[in-house]
């Protein structure tokens, strides 16, 4: 899928070896050993890490943000210019740090020519404050939600919501993250130097025209897939670490693919977080599936690596993230072997229990045989009552894909996938859950706050052209 212009490092420094040999000769210099170069320069581009956004209140109690959806110009490829959009930037938004207790209040400027929303993915508040397709902020507008953090430390996102350019609006740049921290977070000894060895990684595939511009081109089948990786919108990005454990906040920031990611040495690494915050103890993995609108966090451990260790986070078969290992240590953390405690929401024999069949020919999908129409309630939910959700993808159609299906204003909890008890690593809290073809995943669902919510598959494209559906909870 990524077409790479990868140049190996070998191959630089084979390359400097060279015309610092050829400078020397010509300066009548003899080289006796060819020394190891202190090779500062790196193939490829030094990944941007996003700014944290400033908090703009003095009381610990609460916390403001102001945020700025704007146009931007990003230089992705040396020489061609891509317009895009960004949250205060050119290209995605800051971290959103808040705190479990916080109460928090946003203001959302709205500096493009066209509406927008924004979406608190992931987010346990009210259906007023959730940004979604109907809460739109008009041109020029300015929308005011406030809310409180009301759930475990986690790391969410942050995107449009607008019915019918969900999908335009975030290819151009528009998602960002929010790291939520507790008492839990701030006790764990894990990695937690922000942009140093807890560092997140937003992945999005995309397509470019010749001029630069993005080029995002539907055909029956969805959404073409990207050629090339961007993450947190670098090109062929590299990242140096220490030798010390470092955590990866992972997002699947693309509207329409999964990503199946490795490490290039086979090796295995820890996953200490799902979509909704820690698991309840780190579980080893050796490769990520990882669909649209998902989160996992990671911890890989490099204390054991030195500065020749050659090794790359891989999407399938194709390289996309290289690490420089640098020669020095970094700070004495863990990978605990408990985590959080994570509360069981249970479900009793008489709680109410919804079906939701999943399917989909091409670009286009519906829920239980419905496409979206913002004027109709599908369902109709008792706040703080404890349902069971069954969430099918039924085989039959052609064309029919997998679906990453998501939920509003909650985190889920998974009770079985084909009869069987969920893998560990989705025994934690989800917002949004892969569904194949032919597969039946049971969830346990439970509403705290009031109000109107979606559900939908989050590969954008379907969402867009009406893979969604909405509840009422009161
Ligand atoms: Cu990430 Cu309905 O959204
Ligand atoms: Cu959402
Ligand atoms: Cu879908």
């Amino acid at each position: 899928m990524f077409k790479k212009s990868h140049t190996s490092p070998y191959l630089v420094r084979f390359l400097v070896i060279t015309l610092m040999g050829a400078f020397f000769l010509l300066q009548g210099c003899q080289i006796s050993s060819p020394a190891e170069p202190d090779d500062k320069e790196h193939a490829g581009n030094a990944m941007i890490i996003p700014e944290i956004l400033e908090d703009q209140s003095a009381d610990p109690d609460t916390a403001s943000f102001e945020l700025f959806v704007q146009q931007g110009e990003m230089e992705f490829f040396p020489g061609r210019t891509t317009e895009t959009l960004g949250y205060n930037g050119n290209y995605l938004g800051p971290i959103i740090p808040v705190r479990r207790g916080q109460e928090v209040n946003v203001s959302v400027h709205n500096q493009l020519g066209e509406p927008t929303t924004v979406h608190w993915h992931g987010m346990d508040i009210s259906g007023e404050a959730d940004g979604g397709p109907h809460q739109p902020i008009m041109p020029g507008e300015v929308w005011e939600p406030n809310f409180t953090i009301d759930q475990p430390a986690a790391t969410l996102w942050y995107h449009p919501h607008l019915h019918g350019t969900t999908g335009p609006q975030v290819y151009s740049g528009l998602a960002g993250l929010i790291y939520i921290e507790d008492d839990v977070s701030d006790r764990l000894n894990l990695p937690k130097d922000y942009g140093i060895n807890d560092i997140p990684l937003i992945l999005q595939d995309r397509n470019f025209n010749s001029d630069g511009s993005f080029s995002y081109q539907l055909d029956r089948m969805g959404l073409v897939p990207g050629d090339t990786m961007l993450i947190n919108g670098t090109v062929d990005p590299y990242v140096e670490v220490n030798a010390e454990k470092v955590r990866l906040r992972i997002l699947n920031g693309s509207n329409f693919e999964n990503f199946n990611l490795q490490l290039s040495d086979g090796s295995s690494f820890y996953q200490i977080a799902s979509d909704g915050g820690f698991l309840e103890s780190p579980v080893a993995r050796d490769s990520l599936f990882i669909t649209p609108g998902e989160r996992m966090e990671v911890i890989v451990d490099f204390s054991t690596a030195t500065t020749d260790t050659e090794i790359a986070l891989m999407a399938g078969e194709h390289p996309v993230l290289q690490f420089y290992v640098l020669d020095s240590e970094g700070a004495n953390t863990e990978i605990p072997e408990s985590l959080a405690v994570i509360p069981e929401i249970s479900a009793g024999d008489d709680s109410p229990t919804r079906v939701f069949e999943l399917q989909s020919m091409g670009l286009r999908g519906t829920i239980n045989g419905k496409s979206f129409n913002m004027n109709r309630i599908d369902e109709e939910v008792n706040q703080n009552e404890t349902e069971i959700w069954i969430i099918r993808n039924s085989r039959s159609m052609m064309h029919s894909s997998g679906h990453p299906f998501h939920v509003h204003g909650t985190q889920f909890q998974v009770i079985s996938r084909n009869g069987n008890p969920p893998p560990p690593e989705e025994r934690g809290f989800k917002d949004t859950i892969h569904v194949d073809p032919g597969e039946e995943v049971i969830i346990v669902v439970r509403f705290n706050h009031t109000g109107l919510y979606m559900y939908h598959c989050h590969m954008l494209e379907h969402e867009d052209y009406g893979m969604m559906g909405q509840f009422m909870v009161q």
